[in-house]
This record gives structure tokens, C-alpha cells and sequence, in this order.
């Protein structure tokens, strides 16, 4: 009987706190998804989140496995920034459906080719990987938000046609994101890649400085605040 007591004191807690979890459904959990370039360190994402605060953009969760790094002050760091992945590694490791089963993100926002496109695969494969990873996106959250890169070029001096590579890529992403996009699950294309250039915005030629997290910060601001508030 006293367990019974007990049982039901338990459910009237759980009850009256059920209205201060809802109220805080407004917050928008956001996965950022890539590799080296959003991962380590990927202050452009520190910069983001700190042009979010000075909007009055405060109602955000930045999720994934992977921790924040150092970025010269605090910040909202969480992120799925594997260094070295490819789109088509993730796919063929079935990675993204866990990391998706953990986080729950509202919002996924995705720089992903980069080793791909190193990797000398077609725009045609990296894109049939893209289009796996949205569907495991959808069938963790049926309305869930996803903004692809058209992403930063690069110039790595092992890799002459990388270049040239990335603007193929970055060419079939509007049609391929048109096509699979819906009004329940818009994908959003977010051009990365017009400002930026590798030679002053890159230390090596594929991972930004403080020069290209500033641009990416800027690429991703406005986007990012329509799929928070839209
Ligand atoms: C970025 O890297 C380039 C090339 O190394 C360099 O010329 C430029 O000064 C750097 N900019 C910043 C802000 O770090």
C-alpha cells in the first residue's frame, strides 16, 4: 500500500511537471553533420551560435556525439563533424541512424562531400548517399528541417581536379534537393561556397581559418534562423 502511495505521489509529479517539459517544446534541437570542415574545430559553428545570441535567437540545442573544441569562448558545441568521413562512408556504414536515435534533432544542417570529392567519387554517388541520409533523417522525425551545403571549395595540393570536382558537386546539389525536397520535410540548399576562397580562407586549402569561419558563419545565418523560426 505505501509502495502504491508512493506509486501515485511518483505520477502526480510526473503530471504537474509535464506542462514545464511542454513549454519548452519551443526549442529546436540542431545537428550539425559533416566532416573535419564542421567538426574539428569548426569554430565557424562557435561563430554561428554566437551571431544566433546577438539575433535574439536563443530557443536552439546544438546536438550530436561529438563535443564542441576550443574556439576562444564558450559556446553551444555539440555536432556530428566526423574528421575524414564521406557521405558514402556514413551510407555504407549505416552511421547516421544512431547518431539521429540519440540526438532527435529538429534541424539538420549538412557539409558533407569534401572526402568524397577527395575520394574521386561522382556527384551522381555522393547525392544517392545524400538521398539515404535524408530518408533515415525523415524516418527519425517525419517534419524534420534539412539544409544542405552547396560546399566551400577547396584546393588541397595533392588533388589539382579537386576543384573543379567541388563545383560539379556543388552544380547537381539545387536539382537533386528540388527533387527529394517536400512541403513536410523542406530541404533547404545553403550556398557555402560563392565568397569563399580556398587560397585566403584556408590554411591548407580545404579547412577554413578565421577568415573562412567567418564566411561559413555568415552562409549558414540566415538559413539556419528561417528553418529555427520558420
Ligand atoms: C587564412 O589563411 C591564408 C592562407 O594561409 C592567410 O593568407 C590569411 O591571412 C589567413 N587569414 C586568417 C584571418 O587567418
Amino acid at each position: 500500500m505505501a509502495n502504491f502511495r508512493s506509486l501515485i505521489a511518483f505520477l502526480g509529479t510526473v503530471l504537474t511537471l509535464a506542462p514545464a517539459v511542454a513549454a519548452q517544446s519551443g526549442q529546436v534541437r540542431i545537428m550539425p553533420l559533416g566532416d573535419s570542415i564542421t567538426g574539428s574545430p569548426g569554430c565557424w559553428r562557435a561563430l554561428l551560435w554566437r551571431k544566433l545570441q546577438e539575433a535574439g535567437v536563443t530557443n536552439t540545442k546544438f546536438v550530436g556525439s561529438l563535443p564542441g573544441q576550443g574556439c576562444g569562448f564558450d559556446y553551444d558545441g555539440a555536432n556530428e563533424g566526423h574528421g575524414g568521413i564521406l557521405a558514402t562512408g556514413i551510407v555504407a556504414r549505416r552511421e547516421l541512424p544512431g547518431w539521429l536515435a540519440s540526438a532527435s534533432p529538429d534541424v539538420v544542417m549538412m557539409h558533407l562531400g569534401t572526402n568524397d570529392v577527395w575520394s574521386n567519387l561522382s556527384p551522381a554517388e555522393i547525392l544517392a548517399a545524400y538521398s539515404t541520409m535524408v530518408d533515415w533523417m525523415r524516418e527519425s522525425k517525419a517534419t524534420i528541417k534539412i539544409l544542405v551545403a552547396q560546399i566551400i571549395p577547396m584546393r588541397p595540393s595533392n588533388c589539382p581536379q579537386c576543384y573543379d570536382r567541388v563545383v560539379a558537386l556543388n552544380q547537381a546539389i539545387p536539382d537533386w534537393a528540388a527533387s527529394k525536397s517536400t512541403a513536410e520535410s523542406p530541404i533547404v540548399v545553403v550556398d557555402c561556397w560563392t565568397g569563399f576562397n580556398p587560397s585566403s580562407d584556408t590554411g591548407d586549402g580545404v579547412h577554413p581559418n578565421n577568415s573562412g569561419n567567418e564566411k561559413l558563419a555568415s552562409s549558414w545565418f540566415e538559413p539556419l534562423v528561417q528553418a529555427i523560426q520558420g
